[in-house]
């Protein structure tokens, strides 16, 4: 069953003068959680208390274009969420277990040419074998559980190169066999802005390699068109309407210190109960 709950857009950019991000000019640095502003200290506490009692046992994803920062957001709101209680176990799709390392590599370095629907199913194989292997067992267990990306990858990346959406979603539902993330985090760039933010962290892994390598000129997926990037960007963007599960987009162009904010209001306005 497709039930359509779309948070899509909840989240607005942050202005100067906004509720959560008062004016900081002449004032006194920020307190910490400045975005509940309006409760007291107490129940600042409580609140966050009980977001992580109700995080228990949620599966949230993050996901977007390529450079969108959602790695680095997953390690912050993991840090933030261990913090407040929570038992979290973070991981990335593709990969986070043996074979999916190995699809990884074959998927993102490897030289040989696969076909939209190979990839797709690559894919699912890896994500099948996470969802079996880590991501059920963790929920089980009461932890909260955070993917750097999911099905909503496929949809955007092989969905541009023409596979069809419904294909994906039917193989999404043998492939997760009915663990789908209770929140989707959409990260939004421009794929210009994504594909420089790579490029610089693939010059940066270089100087530390000093040595060429296949990440001199990004993944297999990275060195793809910038019209491609733009089509993946335009689906995560309408995700929001057509994934059947939960998903709200988040402008990833801010200051990382900015989305990690805006995404814990989402968490909270979304498991208000
Ligand atoms: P990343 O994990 O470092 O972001 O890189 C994974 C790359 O694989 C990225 O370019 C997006 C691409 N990808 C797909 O094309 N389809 C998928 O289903 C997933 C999960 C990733």
């Amino acid at each position: 069953m497709r039930g359509n709950l779309v948070l899509g857009n909840l989240i607005r950019p942050a202005k100067a003068n906004s509720k959560y991000f008062p004016d900081r000019r002449n004032k006194a640095p920020p307190r910490q959680f400045i975005f509940f502003t309006g409760l007291p200290a107490g129940g600042i506490l409580a609140a966050m208390t009980q977001l992580a009692e109700r995080l228990r046992g949620k599966f949230i994803v993050l996901d977007g274009p390529d450079g969108s920062g959602k790695s680095t957001q997953a390690t912050r709101l993991a840090d933030f969420l261990s913090g407040q209680g929570c038992q979290v176990l973070c991981l990335r799709d593709p990969g986070d277990t043996q074979l999916g390392e190995g699809i990884r590599q074959v998927l993102l370095q490897g030289s040989a040419r696969i076909s939209p629907m190979a990839e797709t199913l690559l894919f699912m194989a890896s994500r099948a074998q996470l969802v079996q292997e880590k991501i059920r067992p963790a929920l089980l267990a009461g932890k909260t559980v955070i993917c750097d990306r999911f099905v909503s990858s496929t949809l955007a990346y092989q969905g541009a190169s023409g596979v069809d959406r419904l294909i994906i979603l039917d193989l999404a539902e043998a492939a997760v066999g009915g663990i789908w993330p209770d929140l989707t985090v959409i990260l939004d760039v421009p794929a210009k802005l994504g594909l420089d933010r790579t490029g610089q962290r693939n010059q940066l892994l270089m100087r530390k390699k000093a040595a060429p390598g296949p990440t001199l000129f990004g993944d297999r997926f990275e060195a793809r068109s910038l019209e491609y990037h733009e089509a993946v960007r335009r689906i995560f963007r309408e995700l929001v309407k057509e994934y059947p599960h939960p998903a709200a987009v988040v402008d990833g162009s801010q200051p990382a210190e900015q989305v990690t904010e805006q995404i814990i209001e989402l968490l909270q306005r979304t498991f208000e109960r």
